[in-house]
């Protein structure tokens, strides 16, 4: 029992020491692979290659866009509406046309795995 007691300590210390570590978990190479053709078909003309921006667009691989700043819904949002110009001098994002909700999630998976690569978070 004390063994047990010690066990369940030791891995709730594990868990509360690291939340956000604990939470990410690399997608597999196939939905990277997937999220990478969708992300040049549609956001690398102004996102830049690997979310490095260009002059049309922001560079998504940015503080600005950590998680805790621009949540996964933010990303939804930026696609199906579009996004008003507010932190960068670029004008407006319009809205992507042709991209289906599953094709969105699997984005958004491609671009944090490319952000936390670059230890955005
Ligand atoms: C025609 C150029 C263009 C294309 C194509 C484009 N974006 Fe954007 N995007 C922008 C600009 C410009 C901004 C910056 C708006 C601002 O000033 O905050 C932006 C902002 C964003 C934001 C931040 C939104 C917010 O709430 O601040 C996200 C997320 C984003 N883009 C994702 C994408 C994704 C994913 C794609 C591909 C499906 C894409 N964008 C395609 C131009 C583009």
């Amino acid at each position: 029992m004390r063994k047990i007691a010690a066990i369940m300590i030791f891995a709730s210390f594990v868990i509360t020491a690291s939340p956000l570590q604990a939470e990410y978990a690399a997608p597999d190479a196939e939905t990277l692979k997937k999220g990478e053709l969708l992300y040049k078909h549609s956001c690398l003309k102004c996102h830049g290659e690997k979310g490095s921006g260009t002059e049309s667009g922001p560079p998504l691989v940015h503080k600005i866009y950590h998680p805790n700043h621009h949540s996964d819904m933010s990303f939804r949002w930026a696609v199906q509406r579009g996004a008003r110009s507010h932190h960068w001098t670029f004008g407006n994002m319009p809205k992507i046309d042709g991209v289906s909700d599953d094709e969105i999630e699997v984005l958004i998976k491609y671009i944090r795995n490319l952000q936390k690569e670059a230890g955005i978070f």
